[in-house]
């Protein structure tokens, strides 16, 4: 038993000697012995960069634009329910972000009109300006979230 195991395995020895007398045949199946080697680590390797790539790539595309600024109307705004994010524009040119989320109990506010950012439980609207309450049960302003504005891009920070 043991010694049919013996024969089958003395990889390293084999190795030594074939390094030692480069044998063709013997060599060749080094060589493939060595290839599958390298590409392990070459396939590791390669893995890793495509992986940074591919996740910087994703997340200057993924992560950063919110909206088109004309998406935007002046004088009003947009929810962005996915983010729970409203951007408004005030004046134009001028945008702001705030929470979605209305301060009272937590619904989505609904719209942006009428010159208020409007939530439809109860009633609360709020400044598309500066976020602060201007009618309804709302204890509280709306908190300001972080935009950037590149070009015609509006971007979450
Ligand atoms: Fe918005 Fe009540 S949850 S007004």
């Amino acid at each position: 038993m043991s010694t049919q195991a013996l024969p089958s395995e003395p990889g390293p020895a084999r190795r030594t000697v074939v390094a030692a007398v480069g044998g063709v045949g013997l060599a060749a199946a080094l060589a493939a012995c060595g290839d599958s080697d390298s590409s392990d680590s070459a396939k590791t390797s390669g893995d890793g960069g495509t992986g940074g790539a591919a996740g910087s790539g994703a997340g200057a595309a993924g992560g950063g634009v919110l909206a088109k600024t004309a998406d935007i109307p002046q004088g009003g705004g947009k929810v962005f329910a996915d983010q729970g994010v409203v951007v408004t524009q005030p004046t134009a040119g001028t945008f702001k972000a705030f929470s979605a989320t209305c301060t009272h109990q937590g619904c989505m506010v609904k719209d942006v009109a009428d010159g208020t950012i409007n939530c439809p439980c109860h009633g609360s609207k709020y400044d598309p300006a500066t976020g602060s309450v201007t009618a309804g049960p709302a204890p509280r302003p709306l908190p300001a979230k972080t935009i950037k504005v590149e070009g015609d891009s509006i971007k979450l920070a």
